[in-house]
Formats: structure tokens, sequence, C-alpha cells
């Protein structure tokens, strides 16, 4: 049984060992790929590439509800999810690591929740956010010696498109980091009363600054980058494994309605 999972986008193969591959199915069809599970600074977890292994679905076609059901089925109780965002203020530059902390949901389409009845649940929002999953990654990221943020709104937009300038200056006045796959993953996961934690990279200025960006500089970004989460995971991992210290298990506490 893994206990903690790895939503990211692209594979953990460098830093992963003795990996098995499984097909999980769940009551929501599919999750994004087979799962893989392996080792990590000695640590099982579970990993699962959220586009898909190819990169095939984009971020509104993610079956979040699969994803999370999935890791849940696996005995996973905390989710480190990885991200590349865009940065909606100067001093988060492109190469920095953000921990954010809160979001703010501009999705449109997506279904939001497991509970749709007959059972109705208010989950509270208000720490989105698994604190020992947030401190372990910015300590982390703080001993490798990283430009590392341990706060951030992250902005969750629809997508697939980028936002135009008047919604990006718009996005400013409300968080910190902009990008497309937070939400529903994390209010899944929160629903579910596992513990999620994010690293985000930045891979961008997004649109308010003068060169828009474009999916090539996302990608470029994200290649020069692309050994610091594993760095990190190697870390964290082993200072998360075991018991749980945070409230992320009380979710359902006073929630029922
Ligand atoms: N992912 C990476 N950069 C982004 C941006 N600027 N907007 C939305 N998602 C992103």
């Amino acid at each position: 049984m893994a206990s903690i999972g790895i939503i990211g986008g692209s594979g953990l193969y460098n830093i992963m060992e003795n990996v098995k591959t499984i097909d999980v199915e769940t009551p929501y069809g599919k999750p994004s790929d087979k799962l893989e599970i392996g080792e990590i600074s000695g640590v099982e977890v579970a990993f699962l590439p959220r586009h898909g292994k190819r990169h095939t679905i984009p971020p509104h076609n993610v079956n979040y509800h699969a994803n999370i059901w999935a890791l849940k089925s696996l005995g996973v109780e905390r989710i480190i999810g990885l991200n590349a965002v865009g940065s909606l203020r100067d001093d988060y530059k492109p190469g920095d690591i953000v921990i954010p902390d809160q979001f703010i949901d501009f999705t449109r389409k997506r279904r939001l929740t497991y509970y749709d009845g007959p059972d109705v649940y208010h989950i509270s929002m208000a720490d989105p956010f698994c604190s020992e999953i947030s401190s372990a990654s910015y300590n982390a990221g703080l001993d490798l010696g990283y430009k590392i943020h341990n706060s951030g709104t992250y902005v969750c937009i629809e997508g697939p498109r980028f936002s135009t300038r008047a919604e990006s200056r718009m996005f400013r006045q409300f968080g910190d980091i902009i990008g497309m796959t937070l939400v529903p993953e994390i209010n899944l996961a929160d629903e579910l009363a596992m513990c999620y934690g994010m690293i985000a990279t930045v891979t961008d200025y997004d649109v308010w600054s003068e060169k828009p960006v474009d999916t090539n500089e996302v990608i470029k970004i994200m290649k020069e980058n692309e050994e610091k989460v594993p760095k990190m995971l190697s870390k964290i991992i082993p200072e998360i494994h075991g018991q749980r210290k945070c409230k992320c298990s009380l979710r359902l506490e006073n929630a029922k309605a």
C-alpha cells in the first residue's frame, strides 16, 4: 500500500525505483493513465501522470474524480500535486518554486464534488492545502538552495487557452500564480479527507508582461528546471511518511448537512 501519491506532468523515472505499473478502474471511470508504484528515498509512492503518459488529455478533460479515487483505493492518504504555473507578480520569477496556500476557482464547467446527493456535505475550504506537506516542501526547497516562496494564491482557470491581457490584469488583483489543473483536484482530495500539497514551478509571466506566454516557453522553462522537483521529493517523502499530524483527516467532521 502506498500512502503517498504524486500527480505530476512528466514522469519521475529518474528517482523512482522498483517501479511496477498497475491498471486501476474506479466508479468514475479510468484515471488519466496506468499508475506507477515505486520507491522514492526507500518509501513506497504511487505516481499518476495528470495528462496521461503521452500528454494527450487537456486540463478541462482530465478525469479528476477517477484520478483521486484511484489513489485513494491504493491506500494513498497524502497527495503531492506538481504543476507548471504562470506568475501574476514581478517577484515570482520563471524558475522559482511556489508552495501555494490558497486558491481562487475560475473554472467554468467542471464537476466539483463527489457528493451529488443524497448525502450532502459542505467541506470547509478555508485552508485547502495540507500544512505538513507544505512546510516539508518549503524546507526541502530552502535546503537545496532554490528560490522558493512559502505562500501564494493559485488562480485556476478553465483553459486550455491562456488568458487575455484584460483577464490577466484582473487575475493580478486576486492572486499570485495561475494554472489550469488545481481545481477540482484539490477539493476532491479534501472531500476524501486526504492531504493535498502542491509544488508549483513558475514558467512564465502570463500575459500581463510585455511578451505574452506561449506553450513553447512553458515547456522550455519546465525542461530547464526539471531536476529541481525530483530532488525536492527525495527530501519531502521521508519527512512526511508515517502518521499524519495535520488536520486533513478531520475534514468531513461537521460537514454533513
Ligand atoms: N500554466 C503555465 N503557465 C500558465 C499560464 N500563464 N496560465 C495558465 N496556466 C499556465
